[in-house]
């Protein structure tokens, strides 16, 4: 595996599906991860068409939302300059890596992925084997990239536990292929929860759209949403076990307004949760606002975008096909 990765700083691989708008959940579990590594990792980030596919997809709306995502992770702190960014079906690599994983899994480990059978429930009647199979794309695309960590919400941690025993099951029987990729998760927000529910995940599919704060919400629907957030009973804002929905926001204020959960708790004792909930709403739309602009400028040119994508498959392909090679030739394939 030390011939294929030729720099030193760690990697970092990571993706997200373009279903639905990307919130605040998906940005503090995962992308404010993703910014931060840019600094001292070499990071790859990916739209993850692929994976979109698994639920049937209406064609043209599947394309723009992928150019929206992509443009997302940009206006959040993405550097194409520092990073490669880039749409997965843009890379065949991760196509045949995975139906190479698919031969590495084992049924009773597809089985016993909790969000396969969250989400095969809610299909009404149809569910793909793309749906089953998919921690073994997953597992594919980070491993393609000799990846050292995942940033992911928590909802993803066991889907890289499987990438690792993958990875192990691999290199056992053909050897040392693979990197054991680590998962990495917020300590605050690894699970942001939703505002009508507090005990469900804030989630793309949410039927309450107000339990939901999209990245590109007016900053109008942001008040309504917050100031009707439900409460805990009692007065109190501090964060504990009890106090599930004033935990939820108060993990939201630390992580969008960069203040520390202590300090919070300090500056709101002897408060009520109105003036608090005031305050939230605005540091809520302070994050907000240059992220927005940001992402319609991008929008705007669809040149550039669409060139920074390009570029980022080539980049990522020049890095997968080493591995791939590697996997041929262990393999006896070819
Ligand atoms: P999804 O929205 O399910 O496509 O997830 C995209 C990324 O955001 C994954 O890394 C998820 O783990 C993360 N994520 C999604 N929802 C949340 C949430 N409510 N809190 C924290 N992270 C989340
Ligand atoms: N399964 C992830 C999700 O639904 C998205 C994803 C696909 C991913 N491939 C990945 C995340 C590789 C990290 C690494 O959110």
């Amino acid at each position: 595996m030390g011939e294929v990765k030729m720099n030193k700083r760690k990697r970092t691989f990571s993706g997200i599906q373009p279903t639905g708008s990307l919130h605040i959940g998906n940005y503090i579990g995962t992308i404010k991860q993703w910014v931060e590594m840019q600094k001292d990792h070499q990071c790859i980030y990916c739209v993850v068409d692929l994976h979109a596919i698994t639920v049937p997809k209406k064609p043209e709306v599947l394309k723009e939302r992928i150019r929206e995502v992509a443009a997302l992770f940009i206006a959040c702190g993405v550097d194409p300059e520092k990073s490669i960014i880039f749409i997965q079906s843009h890379n065949p690599d991760h196509s045949v890596l995975s139906w190479i994983m698919d031969c590495t899994a084992s049924m009773g480990q597809l089985e016993r992925m909790t969000q396969y059978k969250s989400k095969s429930e809610k299909q009404k009647g149809f569910v793909s084997v793309g749906l089953f199979n998919y921690p073994a794309l997953m597992a594919a695309d980070i491993l393609l990239y000799q990846t050292d960590v995942v940033p992911v919400g928590d909802d993803q941690k066991q889907h890289v536990e499987l990438t690792r025993d993958l990875a192990q099951r691999f290199n056992s029987r053909y050897g040392e292929v693979f990197t054991e990729p680590e998962v990495s998760l917020q300590k605050v927000g690894a699970r942001v929860m939703s505002l009508q529910d507090p005990s469900a995940k804030m989630s793309k599919s949410d039927e309450d759209p107000n339990g939901t704060i999209d990245l590109l919400d007016s900053l109008e629907e942001v008040k309504k949403k917050i100031m009707s957030a439900v409460t805990d009973s009692g007065k109190e804002i501090v964060f504990k076990k009890e106090k599930l929905a004033i935990s939820n926001l108060l993990g939201i204020y630390s992580q969008l307004g960069n203040i520390s959960i202590e300090e919070l708790e300090k500056k709101y004792q002897g408060k009520g949760y109105g003036e608090f909930k005031k305050d939230l709403v605005e540091a809520v739309v302070e994050f907000l606002k240059p992220i927005q602009k940001k992402y319609y400028r991008i929008m705007k040119n669809q040149e550039g975008l669409e060139k920074i994508l390009k570029q980022g498959g080539e980049k990522a392909r020049a890095i997968s096909q080493k591995t791939l090679a590697e996997v041929y030739k262990v393999m006896g394939l070819g």
